[in-house]
């Protein structure tokens, strides 16, 4: 019988390694859990009141057991030192330079991690592969691993557990996972055993048939393959927005004819102005960078779609706001309401925001950029500084409404939708518009309040109809 396990290190206290340990200290506490990053910002703030990212129920939960079972540290040596069980949970960007420059991921992070793991491992050590990788880069850090630690005899089991979470629901997803997925080597006694050993980790809190185990390979390309289905279906749902606004179709109503039926399910079909986020671009340009390195191009153009899609989405929200707005938006105010890229998140990577954003300030347009849970600091970085002579980052949705030409709404927040839109008319421009890039808002009632409304999607109001130019 495999020994439970007392003692993990996470490697990567960032959107997935916080939340991920937190829980498992949380239902584990027989189990001490060391969280380690290079980053002392980072580690500090996890260790403070302020923690370093925003997720609905992850403050609780790390403030209960922070100090009993759940330690933040940057001794990213001691921690793997002393634990049986390393999770590698760093980030996997895509890469900007070399070969398979803005497709293949970039590993650095990971190898740097795996050398560090190799240095200073006396002992028998699980590697849980946690960040999205591509396939077979198991096998590449075990000979990293075996090839650099200077101690005889220590053994190196790799596992592979993608993370399935999705932000602004993790802890939710953490508590109740539809499926945990573990890749070992289960054609041998010893693979298996480490198998079984992080089995007993999730078992504490997943019931068994939830907890699959497959080879590593399949483990890998599932979490891969997994995003670009999910990616696949949000620009599957956005293409047909495009066709339901040409043709008078509604694709709410779409949506929900086809999600009806049990093959095709009704979750993920809700059209917006695109995906965002670290992972599906990422992932997707990186299946599709192995599908090529395979020698399937016809394979690899398949999955390169979805993020054509995703791109021709943001770049046709802009040109419709445009168009509406007499072809000209030169000087005029536009309040943003949302940044980050999804609801319950200060998470901005790759969010539509940004690229909807360039896209108008490139037209000359002024933005009120409001956002309930992303700094200003954030936002400049994202948008650089030339593009922030034009930005103007309000504290309230008040101040980034008054006197604007146009409100787009980016982000799915809730608090969008309780707000006065009869006293926002009032201090905005007339005509003024409302551009709803995420479907959220009652259009029926901002079209009675005085609005002009454009709802992706959604049969064009004649206004917008007549505007010419329109996409
Ligand atoms: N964010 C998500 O929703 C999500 C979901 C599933 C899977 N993933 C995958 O999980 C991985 C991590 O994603 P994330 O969003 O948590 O990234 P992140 O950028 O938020 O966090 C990664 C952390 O790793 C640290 N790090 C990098 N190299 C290190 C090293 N050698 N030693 C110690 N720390 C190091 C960084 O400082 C950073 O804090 C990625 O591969 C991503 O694709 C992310």
């Amino acid at each position: 019988m495999t020994r439970p396990i007392t003692t993990i290190c996470c490697i990567g206290a960032g959107y997935v390694g916080g939340p991920t340990m937190a829980m498992i200290a949380k239902k584990c506490p027989q189990i001490s859990v060391t969280v380690v990053d290079i980053s002392q910002p980072r580690i500090d703030a996890w260790n403070s009141s302020e923690l370093p990212i925003y997720e609905p129920g992850l403050d609780e939960i790390v403030f209960e057991c922070r100090g009993k079972n759940l330690f933040f540290s940057t001794d990213v040596e001691g921690a793997i030192r002393d634990c049986e069980m390393i999770f590698v949970s760093v980030n996997t960007p895509t890469k900007k330079t070399g070969l398979g420059k803005g497709k293949a991921a970039d590993l650095t992070y990971w190898e740097l991690a795996a050398r560090t793991i190799a240095a200073c491992s006396e002992s028998d050590k699980i590697i849980v592969e946690k960040s999205t990788v591509p396939v077979r880069t198991a096998e590449a850090i075990e000979k990293v691993l075996q090839r650099n630690c200077p101690h005889d005899g220590v053994r190196f089991d790799i596992l592979s557990n993608p993370e399935f979470l999705a932000e602004g629901t993790a802890i939710v997803d953490l508590d109740a996972p539809d499926r945990v997925l573990i890749g070992g080597k289960i054609e041998n006694a010893k693979g298996q055993a480490a198998v079984d050993a992080l089995v007993g980790v999730y078992s504490n809190w997943v019931p068994k048939e939830n907890i699959l185990t497959a080879n590593l390979w399949s483990a890998e390309l599932s979490k891969l393959a997994a995003n670009a289905f999910l990616a696949q279906r949000i620009s599957s749902i956005n293409a047909m927005s495009a066709l339901c606004e040409a043709t008078g179709a509604d694709v709410q109503q779409v949506s929900h004819a086809i999600g009806t039926d049990t093959r095709i399910g009704s979750k993920f079909l809700n059209a917006s102005v695109g995906f965002g986020g670290s992972c599906f671009q990422k992932d997707i340009l990186n299946l599709a960078y192995i599908c090529e390195c395979h020698g399937l191009p016809e394979v690899a153009e398949y999955w390169h779609s979805v993020v054509g899609m995703n791109d021709y989405q943001k770049s046709r929200f802009v040109k419709r706001m445009i168009s509406a707005m007499f072809n000209t938006i030169s000087g005029k105010k536009i309040s943003m309401l949302g940044y980050a890229f999804k609801k319950d998140t200060g998470d901005t990577r790759e969010s539509p925001a940004i690229d909807v954003g360039h896209g108008l300030i490139e037209d000359g347009a002024k933005l009120n950029i409001y956002d309930p849970k992303v700094a200003a600091a954030q936002i400049a970085l994202d948008m650089g500084e030339e593009a922030m002579k034009s930005i103007t980052c309000c504290k309230t949705h008040t101040e980034s409404l008054t006197g604007a030409h146009a409100v787009c709404i980016m982000t799915e927040w809730d608090e969008f939708k309780t707000y006065d839109w009869e006293a926002i008319y009032g201090v905005m421009q007339k005509p003024a518009f409302v551009f709803d890039g995420r479907l959220i808002l009652d259009h029926q009632k901002l079209k009675d309040i005085g609005f002009i409304v454009y709802a992706l999607g959604k049969p064009l109001d004649p206004f917008l109809c007549s505007a010419e130019g329109a996409p």
